[in-house]
């Protein structure tokens, strides 16, 4: 059984997924538009991994005996001034996100919710595992410089990093 605190942290996270999911279309869509095939579909590819960590909190809360309730999403940022700066918003979310995750271990932690804390270690993983992804992305973005992007785009389609192993 959730307790209420967690239950409350643990719907909120919802929304952060949710908002996550519909940034990463946003930044998808704007790469898009701009011509990068690649970043655009590394960006769709990141929303749809959003969309199922929203999944995994909804089908948790509920299997805990709590009850997932969907929130209002917030309109994401939908003009981006070029590619290195989609990239530096993508890790600081990832950072927010990670921050948030690590929030809600710490109630787990506090209220000795064991069975929590083990289905949330495989988040905390995946968020290690996004944010090293989206700084090597930086860090290969640094070595261009702000030329080259037809490369970048193309190679960016084998810099796709391995997510968590699969958890319920
Ligand atoms: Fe689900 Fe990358 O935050």
């Amino acid at each position: 059984m959730l307790s209420k605190k967690l239950e409350t942290i643990m719907n909120e996270q919802i929304g952060k997924e949710a908002f996550s999911s519909n940034l990463y279309l946003a930044m998808a869509s704007w790469a898009e538009t701009q011509g990068y095939e690649g970043i655009a579909n590394w960006f769709y590819a990141q929303a749809e991994e959003e969309h199922l960590h929203m999944l995994k909190f909804i089908r948790f809360i509920n299997e805990k005996g709590g009850k997932a309730i969907l929130p209002a999403i917030e309109k994401p940022e939908s003009v981006f001034h070029d590619v290195k700066f989609l990239f530096t918003e993508a890790l600081k979310h990832e950072q927010f996100i990670s921050n948030s995750i690590n929030e809600i271990m710490h109630v787990a932690v506090e209220e000795k919710d064991f069975a929590s804390q083990n289905w949330l270690q495989w988040f905390i993983f995946e968020q290690r595992e996004e944010e090293a992804s989206v700084q090597r992305i930086l860090d290969k973005l640094n070595i261009l410089g702000a030329h080259n992007m037809y490369l970048f785009d193309r190679d960016i389609m084998s810099l796709r990093a391995p997510s968590a192993p699969a958890a319920e």
